[in-house]
């Protein structure tokens, strides 16, 4: 194991990854919580898993509204099931309520990555977000970032995940939580 500087105290809380489309929540939960021995849960998997359906699908045949309203309930529920490494749907912070949930629960993180970066990745897996179908995928993710941005900054802590590789993200990562509880 690591030698993690604050390790049982950053263990302690749910930690939740938010941000854009394309900024490594997954990827990088996954890692992050191997590297702090936590639990990870992915809120658009387990959405799936309680729809028995894909998020695409979901929005397909029910609405971008039924989608919040179970992402919403599938957190709250996340959330009760003490510290984990959650990573959220892009849009999951926007919701009042599920934001004040995740601020009431949480440590919040917000992995920041510019647009032009999250362009290049999102483009690699067109289809698997329905946001984006049949969309100028670069304006689009502008629009989006500057509508979400100034939410996405309320998180408690905000780490640049742009550039390098997965090892330096979590690298940043793990710096700016061992700084948070020091
Ligand atoms: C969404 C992001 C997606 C997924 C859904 C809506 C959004 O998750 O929840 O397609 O509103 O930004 P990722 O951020 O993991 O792509």
């Amino acid at each position: 194991m690591a030698d993690i500087k604050h390790r049982d105290k950053i263990c302690a809380t749910p930690i939740v990854l938010i941000g854009m489309m394309g900024a490594g929540k997954s990827s990088l939960g996954i890692r992050l919580a191997e590297t702090l021995d936590m639990p990870f849960r992915d809120a658009d998997r387990e959405i799936e898993k309680a729809a028995a359906m894909s998020v695409a699908d979901i929005f397909e045949q029910h609405g971008e509204q039924a989608f919040r309203d179970g992402e919403r309930r599938v957190i709250k529920r996340l959330l009760s099931e003490g510290p984990m490494v959650l990573a959220l749907g892009g849009g999951a912070f926007i919701d009042d309520e599920t934001r004040a949930l995740v601020q009431e629960k949480a440590l919040s993180i917000w992995l920041d990555v510019p647009v032009d970066e999250l362009v290049m990745r999102v483009k690699k897996k067109p289809d698997k977000r329905p946001l984006l179908k049949n969309q100028n995928i670069d304006a689009k993710l502008q629009e989006l970032m500057q509508s979400r941005g100034p939410i996405y900054q309320t998180a408690r802590l905000k780490v640049d995940v742009s550039g390098g590789t997965h090892k330096d993200a979590i690298y940043r990562l793990l710096s700016a939580l061992s700084a948070h509880y020091g």
